[in-house]
């Protein structure tokens, strides 16, 4: 057996060894001098406190597994937790947590510190692929509410008031998105569950502590526990979140459960840049004001473009506040989906977070300089005039299927499966997810019944190029289906 394992060193392309591609890719990126406005919020560096910028000048020696400290000596669980109370301070926790695997652990460690088997959670549908994990892992059921849909901009929003208050019967508690990935947020005070969890996915939130501008935070009566990812906004590295408890008698359940599956090799880079952002966020919070006021003016400025279209939910019923950080825009009026937009942008050296068949969504931070966003306004500008055409064709697909669940997550995980092609998957039980990304939420879950509009639409991201997860097919041509 040890044989067989063995690499023979002559079926080894020595050349193709040298190559390192994944650094060379990333390098390409850097040597490009792309403006991104997209995540990390510290926009390649540039937003991080003098600090950070220090300590990561010795990266390398610095990645360790050992400390210093005053008291604790080498046992780095003190500082750490000096670190995570200095955050709970800031934010108004009991308690918080580093994660060094995202909001993707904090989510799914919320599920399993609340929920067991069986249990039924209040869910909007629109929640991210982390959130079914976190169901998968417990065991729990997802009563879900449907958002509502702009239908102009093809995005799910949020579910309305009245819809999610008229499932909340028979529950064991409720997971809110707040705000959605676009920056949208509801009423959350309206839609808190008494008696039950009521945890939160606030990925996109974790700045909104720092202006009267953005959407109140989420911690607040009512509220169990809250996750964010900083590294999406703030100035953290890619892969670090935190989490914020609100009561005392919750702290036991989380740790435990994130003592499950946190690595038991923490990246004290990760640690380190977490604990430098919020001592930049306690020293700096008012840049965000500033900030918010230039873009308040972008948005406008782009709105006197003849062609192109800024989102702005004002006349939505369903969303209370927004992010105008959340920058979307759309040319389709000038001929361009969100897709060509993308590609017009990139030859122009900027980079936006996402596209959508109708519209591009950048990210701004305060690490951008007002020249790139004088860049990204010039740009736009410019498309604009290249490209007068007429309004293009909508393709009329729903935004998020209605399905018909027939296992849970979990039972579906744990089923037996066969792959089948696509075309033929009609009727049957899903055990994987399909999931565009970004934004990461799926439009099929395990359990449920595939349908033909899941076909068709999976088929039409496809056609696209539109980046498919979750299915073990990556050309979405075959899907497991329950046997
Ligand atoms: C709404 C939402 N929740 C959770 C996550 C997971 O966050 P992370 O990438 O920090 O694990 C994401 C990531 O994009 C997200 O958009």
């Amino acid at each position: 057996m040890k044989q067989a394992l063995e690499v023979n060193a002559g079926d080894i392309m020595k050349d193709k060894q040298k190559d390192s591609p994944f650094v060379e890719a990333v390098r390409n990126y850097v040597k490009k001098g792309i403006i991104p406005f997209h995540t990390p919020g510290h926009i390649q560096g540039r937003g991080v406190s003098e600090e950070f910028r220090d300590f990561w000048q010795q990266a390398l020696a610095c990645d360790l597994a050992e400390v210093e400290h005053p008291e604790s000596g080498h046992d780095y669980e003190v500082p750490r937790k000096e670190a995570e109370a200095l955050l709970a301070e800031l934010y108004g926790a009991t308690r918080s947590f580093f994660l060094v695997n995202g909001t993707t652990e904090g989510i799914q460690a919320l599920f399993l510190a609340f929920f067991k088997d069986k249990d039924t959670v209040l869910m909007p549908r629109n929640v991210h692929r982390s959130a079914i994990g976190g169901l998968i892992l417990s065991g729990a059921k997802p009563n879900w509410v449907y958002p509502e849909i702009d239908r102009d901009w093809g995005i799910a929003t949020s579910p309305n008031e009245e819809a999610w208050l008229k499932q909340a019967t028979n529950i064991s508690g409720a997971f809110h998105l707040y705000p959605n990935y676009y920056g949208l947020c509801p009423d959350l005070d309206h839609y808190l569950l008494k008696g039950v969890p009521n945890l939160i996915d606030e990925a996109h939130g974790p700045h909104f502590p720092f202006s009267k501008k953005l959407p109140q935070r989420a911690l607040r009566p009512g509220v169990t526990a809250t996750v964010q990812s900083p590294h999406k906004i703030l100035s953290s590295l890619t892969q670090s979140s935190w989490l914020h408890v609100r009561e005392e008698k919750d702290v036991h359940n989380i740790a435990r459960a994130l003592g499950l599956i946190e690595s038991t090799s923490p990246n004290f880079l990760l640690w380190a840049s977490l604990d430098a952002a919020r001592a930049y966020e306690a020293a700096k919070a008012n840049r965000w004001d500033e900030l918010i006021d230039k873009v308040y003016k972008l948005r406008q400025d782009l709105t006197m473009i003849p062609g192109l279209e800024v989102y702005n939910p004002q006349d939505r019923k369903e969303i209370k506040q927004f992010d105008p950080l959340k920058l979307m825009v759309k040319a389709t009026k000038i001929g361009l989906d969100g897709f060509e937009l993308r590609d017009e942008l990139r030859k122009r050296g900027i980079m936006p977070e996402l596209a959508e068949p109708q519209f591009v969504l950048f990210i701004i931070t305060p690490a951008h300089k007002d020249e790139e966003l004088h860049a990204l306004y010039e740009a736009l500008e410019d498309i604009a005039t290249l490209k007068r055409k007429s309004n293009i064709k909508r393709r009329e697909l729903p935004v998020l299927p209605r399905l018909k669940a027939i296992l849970t997550p979990k039972e579906a995980f744990f089923s037996p499966a066969k792959p089948v092609k696509l075309k033929e998957a009609i009727g049957y039980i899903a055990r994987e997810m399909i999931i565009p990304y970004p934004p990461g939420i799926p439009l099929i879950m395990p359990g449920e019944e595939i349908t033909k509009e899941v076909v068709e639409l999976t088929q039409y991201y496809s056609s696209l190029g539109w980046p498919l997860r979750g299915l073990e097919d990556e050309r979405a041509e075959h899907i497991y289906v329950i046997e």
